[in-house]
């Protein structure tokens, strides 16, 4: 079942990236939303392996890239990774890249940038590392730690953050700028929530989230977008009669559903087209938001959005 399901979106995918040259804005989004469904294993198939491999590198530096590359498991890519990495540790790039090099099996390539240097360079990468769950990541870590001193408490690689209540406990007790919060939220979150006058109506508004949640539970929201979706922001896969995989937030009346897709298009179709729908396992969020800020950014964040309370 699972699998004809992740073939027919494959197939989908397929038809996208090469039946035409540069596929449409629509056609983007139904990408990148079909790479929050299940990651589907390629590596059996040269010709499947291949296109994923040519497609990935056409969206080098392009939106999408990260997901592909990880939804495929893309190896191929390892090398241009590393160097998102090592040009600027600081920036949200390299923060991925990190990640999904791990899931590359590619930890080598980050061991070796560590040794690489300069100093303040291979701490700022120690940082990224620090972020991730692994039991891998945690032994690099301990390693780099064993052997390099860091120069300062700054560099300091960060702690394994949010593992536990106890860290989100810790953070919840800071207190954040929330003028710089909502920077953040314009960079990474605008383009699904309303925050009073910010952001797109995708998912829940949140113009007054600092009434109904805890920052505890803000924290986890962002962080664990996975442990509870909310109930009217489920995301649905709907296949049509005609063969058409759409995938979305959808509501019903009696003659048709509505699908809703990221980034505001809304779709209709007949119910008598629609061959068979299915709930998606994971929330419309993606997960791995907080990788792309600092440890201050997120608590800032939290605190723009702590502040969004009743009038
Ligand atoms: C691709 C769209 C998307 C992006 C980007 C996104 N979210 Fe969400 N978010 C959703 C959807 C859909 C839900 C509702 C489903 C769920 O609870 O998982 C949600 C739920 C939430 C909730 C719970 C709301 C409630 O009423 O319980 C919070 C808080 C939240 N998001 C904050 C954020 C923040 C902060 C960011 C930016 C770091 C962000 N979201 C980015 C789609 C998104």
């Amino acid at each position: 079942m699972k699998n004809i399901l992740a073939q027919l979106l494959f197939a989908l995918f397929v038809n996208i990236a090469f039946a035409e040259e540069e596929a449409s804005p629509k056609d983007r989004l139904i990408v990148e939303t079909l790479t929050r469904l299940e990651r589907f294993d390629v590596s059996g198939n040269e010709k499947w392996k291949g296109a994923v491999e040519r497609y990935a590198r056409s969206l080098r530096g392009k939106e999408g890239y990260f997901e592909l590359v990880d939804q495929f498991a893309v190896k191929a890519e390892a090398s241009v990774l590393i160097q998102f990495v090592q040009k600027d540790p600081s920036a949200e790039d390299a923060a991925k890249a990190v990640q999904l090099l791990f899931r590359l099996d590619k930890k080598q390539s980050i061991a070796n940038a560590l040794a690489a240097g300069p100093k303040a360079k291979a701490d700022a990468i120690a940082k990224l590392v620090g972020f991730i769950q692994t039991p891998e990541a945690k032994k690099l870590l301990e390693e780099y730690r064993a052997t390099n001193k860091p120069a300062s408490t700054v560099a300091v690689a960060a702690p394994a953050l949010l593992a536990t209540p106890e860290d989100i406990a810790l953070l919840a007790k800071r207190k954040g700028d929330p003028v710089q919060g909502k920077s953040v939220f314009q960079k990474l979150c605008f383009a699904c929530h309303k925050a009073g006058d910010v952001g797109l109506d995708y998912g829940p508004g949140l113009s007054e989230i600092g009434s109904k949640l805890p920052k505890t539970e803000l924290y986890l929201a962002i962080v664990k977008p996975n442990a509870g979706v909310s109930f009217d922001y489920e995301g649905w896969i709907v296949h049509t009669n005609q063969g058409g995989v759409l995938a979305g937030i959808v509501t019903e009346s009696d003659e048709e559903l509505t699908i809703r897709m990221v980034g505001g298009i809304s779709q209709k179709v007949k119910k008598s087209d629609v061959a068979k729908r299915e709930k998606m396992k994971v929330s419309l969020m993606p997960e791995g938001l907080h990788l792309a800020m600092s440890e201050k950014e997120l608590v800032d964040l939290v605190e723009f959005l702590s502040s969004l309370r009743t009038k």
